[in-house]
């Protein structure tokens, strides 16, 4: 019995962030980085796919990454947690 909701519980919590990966993307990134991570009407460059999304969006929240244009990510980062930004960037690797 313990067992079986030990088992519930962690693919419930997977498959809710994998959920709010897509659900915070559309609602803080894909305005500007589209819906499927490719357009570059704004950003210069498609992220979709990114292996690095992770660390790239860390450096930009530390301020230790990031082009000209940085203060622009910087500013749509706000509020997010180093959490929404793992089931975030998760979303970003998924996108093709
Ligand atoms: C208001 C427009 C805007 C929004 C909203 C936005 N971005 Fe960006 N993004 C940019 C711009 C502009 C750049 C280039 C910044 C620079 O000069 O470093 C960029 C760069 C990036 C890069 C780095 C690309 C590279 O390889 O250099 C990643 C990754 C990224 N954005 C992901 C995201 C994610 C994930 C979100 C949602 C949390 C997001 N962005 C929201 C405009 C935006």
């Amino acid at each position: 019995m313990m067992k079986k909701l030990v088992v519930l519980s962690v693919l419930g919590v997977s498959a809710l962030m994998a959920a709010d990966g897509a659900k915070l993307y559309g609602a803080k990134c894909a305005e500007c980085h589209g819906a499927n991570g490719k357009d570059i009407a704004i950003s210069g460059k498609a992220i979709a796919g990114d292996a690095a999304a992770l660390t790239k969006l860390s450096g930009y929240k530390a301020g230790t990454f990031g082009g000209d244009q940085k203060a622009t990510m910087q500013a749509s980062l706000d509020g997010l947690s180093d959490d929404d930004l793992k089931a975030i960037a998760g979303h970003v690797g998924t996108l093709k």
